[in-house]
């Protein structure tokens, strides 16, 4: 069941927040309103790395509405004075999967993480390897600022490996998984954890976001008549599977029968009307 909603979105929020402190670039409202609003009014289970002022996790308590649970991680102690109804603020490190466990263990599973914490990559990629397990289906994982994949001040450079950005890269890999073998394979040996759950990635500037999913081996269908009896090149029938082939021939069946029929001669039509009758 939805809940009831404020009609104003982040971008709103955030313009007018008197509340406590949001540090956020400005295009990522964008891709907030993109991705999450599918989840507003549909008690979802958010967590946040990364508290700072606690600015954001108000801010995610406004869009998700009530009933929602948000969550926050910060390594700072000083954050946990900033837990409030609906808003349980934790200390600890991102890169600590005992932690994460935990908190796995507390809440059950979250239907939204956000990566906001240290954007270093070990962290980044330690968080994501504890907690992509408890993202639920459906569920989508943001990291944000993988422009740290690029700045000096990480160790990093155009090019630089690992980074988020690599690491995103082998993602879009692991996210082909069913055809590592250099083919369609039936068996899909090849597949990861990671091919079988993950749906999309979307790459922003400086945001990447991972959809939960799904997803079991590719399935490739045809439908509709062949136009030709050759489909790019291969035979139609080594193209279409019997099954196919089988409903195909049932929907065509009564417009061969009319096409035989408009051939055949006139005694014969006759004949046909009156075995109708
Ligand atoms: C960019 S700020 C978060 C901003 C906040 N999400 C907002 O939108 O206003 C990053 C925060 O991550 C925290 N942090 C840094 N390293 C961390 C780690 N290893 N584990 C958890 N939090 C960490 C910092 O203390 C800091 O408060």
């Amino acid at each position: 069941m939805r809940l009831s909603l404020p009609r104003r979105g982040l971008r709103w929020y955030f313009d007018h927040n008197d509340g406590r402190l949001i540090d956020k670039w400005d295009h990522y409202f964008e891709v907030y309103e993109a991705h999450l609003r599918r989840f507003r009014g549909r008690r979802p289970v958010v967590l946040e790395l990364g508290v700072s002022h606690g600015g954001s996790l108000q801010m995610w308590q406004y869009y998700f509405g009530r009933g929602s649970t948000v969550v926050g991680v910060d390594i700072q102690p000083r954050v946990a004075e900033l837990s409030q109804p609906g808003i349980d603020v934790h200390v600890g490190d991102q890169s600590d999967a005992g932690f994460l466990a935990g908190l796995v263990d507390r809440y059950g599973g979250f239907d939204v993480v956000i990566d906001d914490g240290s954007h270093r990559f070990e962290h980044q990629q330690a968080s994501l390897d504890a907690l992509w397990g408890a993202v639920r289906v459906g569920g989508v994982y943001l990291v944000e600022d993988v422009h740290s994949s690029y700045m000096e001040a990480y160790g990093n450079e155009l090019g630089a490996e690992p980074t988020f950005i690599s690491a995103t890269k082998q993602l879009l890999d692991e996210l082909h998984g069913y055809w590592h073998g250099g083919g369609w394979s039936p068996d899909s040996v090849h597949a990861s954890a990671w091919t079988s759950s993950l749906g999309a990635i979307h790459v922003y500037d400086s945001i990447v976001v991972l959809d939960k999913a799904e997803r079991p081996v590719p399935r490739r269908r045809m439908t509709g008549r062949p136009s030709f009896d050759t489909i790019n090149g291969s035979p139609a029938e080594q193209m279409i599977d019997a099954d196919h082939r089988a409903q195909l021939d049932s929907l065509n069946r009564p417009l061969a029968r009319l096409r035989r029929l408009r051939r055949a001669p006139v005694a014969t039509l006759r004949g046909y009307v009156r075995r109708r009758r």
